[in-house]
Formats: C-alpha cells, structure tokens, sequence
C-alpha cells in the first residue's frame, strides 16, 4: 500500500497545478487540447503582433519537443499588454490553417484576461542553434519514408498520422518545436530572392549541408534543405526589401516563429537590412568557345521565358547569348512564343520571334544565326494562354547544317531508320501520345558540321526538350508527405517516351553522337530523370565533367538552388565533353533578372 501514495500525489497535483503552455501544445502537431476551453494559463507577452500576441511559458518543461510558447488570436487583447506583462488568460484552444494543404498552427482564441499578474519582466529571445538544437539539415518528416521526393506522393497527411515530433530528426517537427517562440537568428544569409511581399529564406550561423559557393544552399539527392526558414512580414508594419540578392547577408534577425501560407515562418520584430552583398556582381562569361570545328563545336542551352518578338527582354536575352554564352554554334531554346505572342489567336508560327532573336544576337555584335522549329498544334502544348511555346534551335548555318533536312509537321511521329537517321529531320517525337497533353513535344534534329562529311566525320542527333511543369505542387513543408510533386506521373511518362526514342539511336550505333538539353523541369535524382538517364543509357554531363553537387543549380525556388535544366550526351562524347552553368540570373535581384532560368553551355568534340 505504502507504494500508493507517491502516485496518488502526484495525479493530485496534475489535477490542481495550472495548465502549461507546453501542455496545451503537446509532443505532436496537434494540440491535445484542441477544441478545449481552457483557463489559467499564464504566460509572459513576449511580442505583439496586428492580429494577436505570443505568450511564453514562465515554467518551460525540458520537453524538446513541446514548444513553451503560443500564439494568442485577437486583434484588440493585446491593446492594453506590453512586452513583458505576466498574465493569465482563458480561451479556446483551436487548430489553424487558411488552406486544406497546409499544417495547422495551434493557437488560443476568444482569449479571456483573467489578470495581469506583473509587468516590465526581461524578454529574452532563443538563439537557434545556440539555446536550441541545430535545425535537422537533410529530412522534412518522417512520414516522407526516408525521402522527400519519393514517389508516389501524398501517402499520408501530417492532420491525419500527426506523428510525434522528432526535432533533431525532421525538420518540420524541428520549427513546429519551436512555434510561438522568440528567436534570433545569428549572421543570417538570403538564400534566394524574396517574394513581392518581401518573405525572404534565410540560414543562420547554425550547420547547414548543400551550401554552393554564391552563399546559397543547392537541393541535393534527397536533401531539399529543411534548415533554411523564411522570413516573413515584420511585425512593426515595416516592408523588408524585395530587392535582397542570393547570397546577400542580413543583420540579425529577431521574431517570432509562427506557420502561414504553407511555410513555417520568422515574423521579425523589423524589417530586414542586407548588410553585404557577394561580389562579383555578374558571374563571368563562358570559357568554352567554339573550335568552328568539329573538335570543338559549343552548345548553349537557355529557357527565355515566353520569348516573343516585341518581347522587352529579347535583346537582353541576345545580349546574354552573345557577351555570357559566347555565341555557341547550336542553342537548345525553349519557351519561344509564336509570332504573336500571348495574343490568343491561330498564329503558331515562331520564325519572326527567332528572325528577331538572330537580329539582335547580330545586333549585339554575336554571330549569324538561322534557326529551325517545328510550329506546334494551336493550343495544344501549354504555357501562357495564346503564346504557344515550343523548343527551337538557334545555329550558326556558317558551321552546321540539318543532315538531309526533312521537316515534320505539328503531328508527324519522327522515327529512326537506317544509319541511323531521322525520318523527319527535324521532327517531334510521338506528338500525339497523351503524354504530351498540354505539354510541349521534343525536337529531334540530325546535323553535321559543315566541311567535314567527306570523312564521314562530325555528325550528331539533338534532342530539345521542355516537359510538363511542376504546376499543382504541394508546398515542401505542407500536409501532404511526400509532398505533391506536380506533373511527375506526365514528366515519368514524357522521360520514358523520348529516353525510347534515343535508345532506338543508341540500338543501331552505340558510338552515335546524343545530345539532348533543354528545361526537364526536374531533378536528375528523381524518378522521371533516372528512368530517363537509364532507358537512354545517356549521361548526365554534370556529372562527366564532375561539377559539383552543389554547384548544380540552374533556378531558385522556395529555399533551394537546384537544377531544372540538364545536358545528357551519349557516352562517345564524354570523354572531352566540357560544360558550365552561367548564373546570369540566378545571382542578380529579381528586377535585374532575364529569364527565370540561367543558361548553359557546352563543348564537345563530335569528331570521330
Ligand atoms: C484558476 O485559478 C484560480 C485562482 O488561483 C482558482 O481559484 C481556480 O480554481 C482555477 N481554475 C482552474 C480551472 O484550475
Ligand atoms: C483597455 O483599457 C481601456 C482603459 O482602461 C479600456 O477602456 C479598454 O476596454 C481596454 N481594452 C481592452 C481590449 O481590454
Ligand atoms: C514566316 O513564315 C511565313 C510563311 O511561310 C512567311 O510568309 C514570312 O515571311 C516568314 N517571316 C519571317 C520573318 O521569316
Ligand atoms: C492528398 O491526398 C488527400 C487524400 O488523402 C487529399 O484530400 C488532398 O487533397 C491531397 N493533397 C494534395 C495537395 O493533392
């Protein structure tokens, strides 16, 4: 019996002890409380915010994983509190969340002020990293099995498993641990451009994986960067810049972490303040410059973003070609608009767009271009409404020619015969499989360089690509695990028809010349791209020419550098294969930037 009586004082002092604010937040995602009317909850205002105040717990548990701070919901209860006042409050305990796929933020509504109890107490903010863990740097959740781009997507939702957090482990469990509290981040730095609200990712002074040389952090094999955080809008009603480059570095930063819009999020005290921008300002040009013969032919690679002729970055997108890629002999150009652009009638011809382009690359003192395309189906492969984008080449007609030209038309089915050579030089590739629904059809070409086809030398295929985009994403740090990766069942289906197409290449000539290059829009560690690089048996030129991991990165979006545009070439080329990403756009702020990709270029000797 004796036993008994610890136990039986200690759930009597559960009963009578005030609730925490731990408690009310519990080990998981979700509250335990929730939907509960709760009171005497005390806690010590630790900021204010336009709709609402966050109060901390005076008694913290030791609990890693239950935040001892919360986000009470009401624009006018904080009207007479300040920083600092003790106060115990009444309220409701409720789940939050403005869209079905995003997390839910645990908060206090119809907050009761049931007294003030003191006021003028020290508010000291958690360093991350210092008074916390380190943020995990490769994992989301655990219900992401291990990798966040897994497919398929959406097995479960973080509502319905709401696991218990592991903050050393997981990132999302990581800042949920920390919701409501104050913090500061040590030496932060922009990772990518903000929004137009000015909501900028940052990293602090804590361990980071995938840092690239411009101060970014590049999404690896599953590692998509879940130690980088946003900073939101600052709770004075001041604006942070939206002009904050990659890689700038920003004053420290002090906020509340708090979840909204799909992200977890620091509400900093004040606006922003970039302290140092990475110099130089501009990467430099390429170094890989043509040979004008087959021993060095250069291939640029460059998405133009919705490219028409009265576009107002055309002759900024000529300049970039001519003074960054160096004039390469053949460009794999995707996003070129007809000849109207966004104007929604049935022009889908794009030969005044690429006259226009040739003009201002001659303009701009660069090279005579000519170009080939095969104008698509009106309507029928996506993008902006009316501007029927589709992949073109630019080439130099002084140097290279189409092999026995033969051009399809919108719906011609290109096929490999004899030689091997194309059946419609150039032609698209099975454009009427539903595959490329709303999407655009690659372009196969065959060409040879000028001069030296009497040794039967300097012959390759090329195929330009831009598949289906990532439109209807989940956010990464949103309820769905893994994350929705928008379009992957089309880009799994569109990689698989036209790594075919190349095999039937490779099947009569293993030595033929393959290059295929244009925006993927996809990660080479993800399932479209490895059925793509192994049904093609074609290799990934970053990986030949062994850039760096993190140096692979063609795009900015939410906290990761990563890579949307590729290069494969079959395996004759790699041996002298060359080949650099010019950061143009990627490093300079949003106003400044061209095309929301950067290009790329390549050398490669199709000699023998
Ligand atoms: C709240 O605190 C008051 C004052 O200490 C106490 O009288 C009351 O019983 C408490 N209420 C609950 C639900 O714990
Ligand atoms: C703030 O204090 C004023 C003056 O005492 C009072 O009239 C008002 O109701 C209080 N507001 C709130 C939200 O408690
Ligand atoms: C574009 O093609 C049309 C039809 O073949 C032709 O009439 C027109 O002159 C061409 N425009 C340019 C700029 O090449
Ligand atoms: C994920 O799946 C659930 C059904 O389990 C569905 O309700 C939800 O809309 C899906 N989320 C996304 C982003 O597609």
């Amino acid at each position: 019996m004796a036993s008994l009586v610890p136990l039986l004082s200690l759930s009597l002092a559960t009963l009578t002890s005030a609730l925490t604010i731990a408690e009310v937040n519990g080990p998981s995602f979700l509250s335990p409380l929730k939907g509960e009317t709760i009171t005497n909850l005390t806690g010590i205002v630790t900021a204010k915010g336009p709709d609402g105040l966050w109060l901390r717990s005076p008694t913290p548990d030791k609990d890693v994983r239950t935040s001892d701070s919360v986000y009470v919901f009401n624009r006018n209860f904080a009207t007479n509190l300040t920083v600092g006042d003790v106060i115990v409050i009444g309220g409701k305990v409720e789940e939050y969340r403005s869209n079905k796929d995003y997390l839910y933020l645990t908060e206090i509504t119809s907050p009761v002020l049931q007294q003030k109890k003191e006021s003028g107490k020290t508010v000291k903010p958690l360093v991350i990293g210092k008074d916390t863990i380190d943020p995990p740097r490769e994992q989301f959740s655990k219900l992401d099995g291990g990798d966040v781009f897994a497919v398929p997507n959406n097995k479960t939702l973080v509502s319905v498993a709401n696991p218990e957090l592991e903050p050393k482990k997981y990132g999302l469990d990581f800042w949920e641990s920390l919701t409501g509290e104050l913090v500061t981040v040590k030496k932060p730095t922009a990772i990518a451009k903000p929004n137009q609200f000015g909501d900028t990712w940052v990293i602090g002074n804590w361990k980071v994986n995938g840092e690239n040389k411009r101060g970014g952090l590049t999404m690896t094999d599953g590692d998509a960067n879940p130690e980088a955080i946003i900073i939101g809008s600052p709770l004075d009603g001041t604006k942070n810049p939206t002009n904050t480059k990659l890689g700038d570095e920003v004053e420290e930063i002090t906020g509340i972490v708090t979840y909204a819009f799909g992200f977890y999020r620091i509400l900093p005290q004040t606006a922003l303040k970039v302290t140092k921008s990475e110099k130089p300002v501009l990467p430099s040009a390429t170094k890989l410059t043509s040979k004008g013969k087959c021993s060095g032919i250069t291939y640029g690679a460059y998405n133009v973003e919705n490219l028409a002729p009265t576009s107002s970055h055309l002759p900024d997108i000529a300049s970039h070609i001519v003074n960054y890629l160096k004039s390469p002999d053949l460009i794999f150009l995707q996003e070129v608009q007809d000849n109207n652009g966004p104007v929604n009638d049935d022009v889908v011809s794009a030969n005044l767009t690429l006259t226009t382009l040739a003009q201002a690359i001659k303009t701009a003192g660069g090279a005579d271009y000519t170009f080939t395309e095969i104008a698509p189906t009106d309507d029928q492969d996506g993008g902006q409404p009316g501007g029927n984008i589709r992949v073109a080449y630019l080439y130099k007609p002084s140097l290279i020619r189409l092999y026995k030209p033969n051009p399809g038309s919108a719906l011609d089915a290109n096929e490999v015969q004899a030689g091997p050579s194309l059946k419609f030089n150039p032609g698209r590739i099975d454009p009427t499989n539903a595959a490329w629904k709303a999407s655009r059809k690659p372009l196969v070409a065959q060409w040879e360089v000028i001069g030296e086809k009497a040794k039967g030398q300097g012959k390759f295929f090329t195929v330009n690509v831009h598949f289906g985009s990532k439109g209807g994403s989940s956010s990464i740090q949103g309820d769905a695990r893994p994350p929705v990766n928008g379009g992957v069942d089309d880009r799994l289906a569109q990689a698989t028809l036209t790594a075919e197409f190349i095999k039937s290449i490779l099947d009569q000539d293993s030595n033929a010349h393959v290059i295929t290059a244009g925006d993927f829009n996809e990660f080479a560690f993800v399932e479209p791209l490895k059925q793509y690089a192994a049904i093609s048996t074609l290799l990934d030129i970053d990986a030949v020419v062994k850039i760096k991991e993190t140096e692979r990165y063609t795009y900015l979006f939410d906290m990761n550098a990563q890579q949307l545009d590729h290069m494969y070439i079959s395996k004759s080329l790699a041996k002298k294969a060359e080949y650099e990403h010019i950061h143009i756009n990627t490093w300079v702020e949003f106003a400044a930037q061209i095309s929301d990709h950067d290009p790329s270029v390549a050398r490669l000797d199709v000699c023998s």
